[in-house]
């Protein structure tokens, strides 16, 4: 709402690997020099479907961060921390549950789509169904703008969009908002409250997108505001109420093109992955012994990269050089496809090697990932804490 901060969360159940370095931790990277960000392991979420196996948890939370910060995921530049250490997100959570209509949760896509998939697991609990309605306490409690998250999420985030106007609309309704909101403007001094008037009066009459976003661009910068008569001044400029929690946008993060070792797309459940703290050893290994083009039975019979995991590989980590190397030397069987896997497990082992090195200084000095989440934490608890004192002001929750 005010300035862009993004949000997003990964659940800790298992070893991370390349398909969620290309996928996920790269997109994280750039947007962490360019946002303020915040990501946090969603260990209540991982106990929605793992509730009869807490220590698989339990093993995965520190092994996760350390994987984000191998990969380059920077304290000094994001907020990292644990969801169950941030309690408020519980207490939002039940308090959205309050005016959360259950045929919206019935009719969240992946309900239905999980349970089937996870049929071995019984998921018809309540935690369960409150999944998204936990992933909205999560957005919306650090009054994140942008969620990034790949495709099979998108149903979250318009889930979260739906409930934040619908709190907004029930709650932002606060007795005298028409002359709270005056008062505000005058606030800004008679220049300032003169543009936002005109502004808000070429928005509400001619629908001017662009005379909204300068009216919000004065908002961000008026240092005077409180943080009350911004949110009253937001909803005033809209014609809503005081808007007390803001829309967030999912970020959509392109489908990873890192195939796996099989060629179907790299995954835990396939069997088909390469470690990001994986030993050079077994990468190579690894890649000696996956499958290729199963027409190259003899060294001497002619191949065709198209029906090969192996060019998948290639066609992430070779330079076009590379590929014309390959192309000719395989239909002419004048190259082995050992000779060919070559240039592939040398970059996979580059690209590895300075994630490999600060994996291994973190695992020796546990101590260092534990004050990264305990200053995560405490940064993260107090964004929450301001965002819960108007949330529980709007619901009526401030006697005592
Ligand atoms: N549901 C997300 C996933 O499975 C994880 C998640 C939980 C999340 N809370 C979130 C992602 C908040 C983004 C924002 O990937
Ligand atoms: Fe695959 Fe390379 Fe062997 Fe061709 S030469 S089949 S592309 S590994």
């Amino acid at each position: 709402m005010y300035s862009d901060r993004v949000l997003s969360g990964m659940r800790p159940t298992g070893r991370l690997h390349l398909g969620h370095y290309h996928g996920v931790l790269k997109n994280w990277l750039r947007l962490q020099n360019e946002y303020q960000c915040l990501f946090f392991v969603a260990d209540w979420h991982a106990l929605t479907t793992h509730y009869d196996t807490p220590s698989v948890i339990e093993e995965n939370v520190r092994d996760m961060v350390i994987d984000w910060l191998a990969a380059g995921v920077d304290p000094a530049q994001a907020t990292l921390f644990v969801q169950s250490r941030v309690t408020a997100h519980a207490e939002l959570h039940l308090l959205l549950s309050m005016m959360t209509p259950l045929g919206w949760l019935e009719r969240v896509p992946t309900y239905k789509d999980q349970q089937e998939k996870l049929s071995e697991k019984d998921l018809s609990t309540y935690g369960f169904l409150g999944y998204p309605l936990l992933q909205s306490a999560d957005i919306l409690i650090y009054r994140a703008n942008l969620v990034p998250v790949g495709e099979d999420q998108v149903p979250h985030i318009e889930f979260t969009r739906e409930i934040c106007r619908r709190f907004n609309h029930l709650y932002g309704r606060e007795p005298g908002f028409e002359d709270k909101s005056r008062a505000a403007v005058k606030k800004l001094g008679s220049k300032k409250a003169k543009l936002y008037e005109e502004c808000r009066t070429a928005y509400q009459e001619q629908g001017d997108d662009e005379a909204l976003a300068s009216a919000k661009a004065l908002l961000n910068d008026a240092q005077n505001l409180s943080l009350n008569d911004r949110e009253r001044l937001y909803g005033y400029l809209e014609g809503s109420g005081k808007m007390i929690l803001a829309e967030p946008e999912a970020l959509l993060t392109a489908a990873s093109k890192m195939p796996g070792l099989d060629g179907q797309k790299m995954s835990k459940s396939y069997n088909n992955t390469i470690a990001l703290r994986e030993d050079p050893e077994i990468v190579s290994k690894k890649i000696r012994t996956m499958p290729t083009d199963p027409a190259r039975v003899r060294r001497t019979d002619p191949g065709n990269p198209a029906n090969c995991p192996v060019w998948q590989f290639h066609l992430v980590y070779s330079d076009d050089s590379t590929r014309q190397w390959v192309t000719a030397g395989c239909t002419s069987a004048g190259i082995g496809c050992l000779e060919c896997k070559q240039p592939v497990i040398d970059s996979i082992l580059a690209e590895l090697a300075p994630i490999r090195e600060r994996a291994q200084y973190y695992e020796e000095n546990p101590d260092q990932v534990r004050n990264i989440l305990a200053d995560g934490c405490e940064k993260a608890q107090e964004l929450a804490h301001d965002t819960m004192r108007d949330v529980r002001e709007a619901m009526g929750l401030t006697f005592g």
